[in-house]
């Protein structure tokens, strides 16, 4: 029987979805560390996580029975994503089931930054009656500038057009500007003309620290900044300094370059008590909706992929969009090393046992390569040994296609 581990307090709908297929669900509701998870991954084949889980090539080297793993999340740098491949674990994740929901907390802190509304609540809850007009401001006919124009950035520009924000936008790609948003073609300049800074972009290394001490001082005076995006990006300890002087009069922060594991936990940062400083523990994509919906899109996923190894959308692995074999039907499932001569090696495994080929789809991403072979008739084991036994192999699946799935 497959065993799949879900970890982090995953939406139930993920253990309805994969026990509805039959796979064995142990649920926890926190992260493990790199022995924890090792330990716990001995005879699992599917793994469910968030972005506290880190699975790194140790744990992927020791995790023989791992096929899968699907992070119920966007981000996906807490997975050694390339080792996952050369190690045949093929990698799934969410990338727009949340998205609505950090437009819509990004919105509300524009909103809330701008007219200090925290430190109305704070003063009313202390008891001080604190009516004034005084650094609050309507958004209306303010410059909002979105660093990082993909899902998240592009849904944001949209419904902040609607509020009366005026929207300029920097990406590293070319992207199509919406409604009437203006692309920048710098950082810099997006600095100059924005009242109102937010960062959408996404993790790669490469953008590690992109945000300190020179791009707060070019921002302009009296101006806020927001980041949802990742923690690593940003040097906080710049943004206290900004913040303290007065050249930045409001932040929100969601996401910090160490964030404590549990619910419950201990949290520190430079920016706690700091005027007009919202901080929330990482909850940008954290909405009802939004799990439920990630819950039913990775579970289905792994799903899939255990099941007749379609591939749309992982992230580590060829793509390959594949039906449900017909029922009867045996189809394998081959990762391999992307070197020529592969296919002819599959092939031949299965002439000489006399099994023929009735459709067959390869598909190659860098280093690695995935052919999806369906053929006639249940498949030999000595052709399975010969396939393993191939150099660039990296894992073999013989899939069956049941009435019951
Ligand atoms: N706070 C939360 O709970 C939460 C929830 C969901 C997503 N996120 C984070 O939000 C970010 C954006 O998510 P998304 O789905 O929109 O990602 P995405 O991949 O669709 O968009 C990211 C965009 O950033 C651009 N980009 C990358 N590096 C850049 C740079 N240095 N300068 C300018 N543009 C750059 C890319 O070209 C891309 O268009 C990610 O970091 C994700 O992890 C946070």
């Amino acid at each position: 029987m497959l065993r799949a581990l879900l970890l982090e307090s995953l939406h139930p709908v993920a253990t309805t979805v994969l026990n509805a297929h039959g796979i064995d669900v142990t649920r926890r509701s926190g992260a493990l560390d790199e022995d924890e998870l090792i330990d716990a991954l001995q005879g699992v084949h599917v793994l469910g996580i968030r972005s506290k889980t880190e699975v790194t090539a140790r744990v992927l080297d020791n995790a023989p029975d791992l096929v899968v793993v699907g992070t119920f999340s966007i981000g996906t740098n807490q997975i050694d994503l390339a080792h996952a491949a050369h190690r045949g674990v093929a990698v799934f994740n969410a990338p727009f089931s949340n998205t609505r929901s950090v437009v819509e907390l990004t919105l509300a802190e524009i909103i809330a930054l701008t007219r200090r509304l925290t430190e109305r609540d704070k003063a009313l809850h202390d008891g001080v009656w604190d009516k004034s007009a005084e650094g609050a401001h309507e958004v209306r006919g303010r410059t909002l500038g979105i660093v990082g124009y993909g899902n998240i950035g592009t849904q944001l520009s949209v419904v902040a057009e609607a509020l009366g924000l005026r929207v300029v936008f920097y990406d590293t790609a070319e992207k199509l500007a919406l409604g009437n948003a203006v692309r920048m073609s710098s950082l810099d300049e997006l600095l100059e003309v924005a009242d109102i800074v937010t960062l959408h972009v996404d993790g790669r290394p490469g953008n590690a620290g992109m945000f300190g001490a020179e791009q707060f001082a070019r921002m302009r005076p009296g101006s806020v900044f927001l980041n949802l995006s990742r923690g690593f990006l940003v040097d906080y300890g710049a943004l206290r300094e900004r913040v303290l002087s007065g050249h930045i009069v409001g932040a929100a922060v969601d996401v910090f370059p160490e964030e404590p594991k549990n619910a419950g936990d201990a949290f520190d940062s430079e920016l706690r008590h700091l005027p007009n400083v919202i901080l929330t523990p990482h909850i940008g994509g954290s909405t009802e909706e939004a799990q439920q919906d990630i819950g039913l899109f990775v579970s289905a996923k792994l799903r899939d992929y255990v099941d007749y190894g379609t591939t749309s959308l992982s992230v580590n692995v060829p793509s390959l969009i594949l039906d449900r074999p017909r029922e009867g039907g045996h189809r394998i499932a081959h990762l391999h090393r992307n070197v020529p001569g592969v296919l002819a090696g599959v092939n031949q495994a299965l002439s000489k046992v006399g099994v023929n080929v009735e459709s067959q789809v390869l598909g190659t991403w860098g280093d690695i390569g995935y052919v999806a072979t369906d053929v006639d008739a249940p498949v030999p084991a000595e052709a399975v040994a010969e396939l393993e036994a191939m150099d660039p192999t990296i894992r073999v699946r013989v899939l069956e296609a049941t009435a019951s799935r």
